[in-house]
Order: structure tokens, then sequence, then C-alpha cells
């Protein structure tokens, strides 16, 4: 039973992993591969905020409380439709890691 919950686990790890990186894709060009640029001179790199305020700052660009400027925000939002407001932080976590 252990092994089971165990590598039921691992598998959906891996899965979400593959998602992130299909998620991100779509944020590569503006916000660089590893989330080190700082998009059309106005965004934060991505890379330098923590796990906790990226995915703070992802969870209010769903939600609409985002204080982003409101021509980004429905790009955004167009991009971010597969993420769940639940998956912000593994999905955080995913691209402050993509610079390790
Ligand atoms: C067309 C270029 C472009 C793409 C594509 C893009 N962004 Fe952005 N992003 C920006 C810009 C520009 C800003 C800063 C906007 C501003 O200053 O109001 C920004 C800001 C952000 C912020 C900061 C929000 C805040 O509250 O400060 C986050 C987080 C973010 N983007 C994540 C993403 C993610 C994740 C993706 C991919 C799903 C993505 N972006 C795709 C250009 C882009």
């Amino acid at each position: 039973m252990k092994k089971i919950i165990i590598g039921a686990l691992i598998l959906s790890t891996a899965v979400f992993a593959i998602q992130s990186e299909d998620q991100y894709k779509h944020c590569v060009v503006c916000h660089g591969k590893q989330g080190e640029l700082v998009a059309i001179k106005s965004s934060p790199k991505l890379s330098s905020l923590s796990e906790e305020e990226l995915s703070m700052r992802l969870k209010k660009i769903l939600d609409g409380s985002t204080s982003l400027s409101k021509n980004y925000v429905g790009m955004h939002r167009t991009k971010l439709k597969n993420l769940a407001p639940e998956d912000t932080e593994k999905f955080a976590k995913y691209i402050v890691e993509l610079k390790k």
C-alpha cells in the first residue's frame, strides 16, 4: 500500500512538472528561459522573486486583484487559463527553480 501511495505521489509530481513546463513556454518570450528578463522594461525578474511572492502575484492575476497594468492583466490571464488557483504555489516553485 505504502509503495502505491509513494508511486502515485512521484507520478503526480512528474506530471505537474510537465504541465508547468508547458505552461511556462507561454512566458519565455518575455520573461526569459529562466525568468531572468525584465519584460518590456517593466516587469520584475520572476526569478528574483521569492516563491511565496511569485505565487501571491500569480494568484492575484488569476483573481483579478493584481496591481498589474490593465493592458497586461487580460493577456496574462489568457496565458494562465490552465493554471488552477491551488496550483500557483507549485508553478511558482517551478519558475523560481529554473535558474538553478
Ligand atoms: C508579452 C510579454 C509577456 C508574456 C508573454 C508574459 N508576461 Fe508576465 N509580464 C509582462 C510585463 C510587461 C509585466 C509587467 C507589467 C506591468 O508593469 O504592469 C509582467 C508581469 C508579470 C508578473 C508580475 C505581476 C506583479 O504583480 O508584479 C508576473 C508574476 C508575470 N508577469 C508572470 C507571467 C507568466 C507566468 C507568464 C506566462 C504564463 C507571463 N507572465 C507571460 C510581460 C509578459
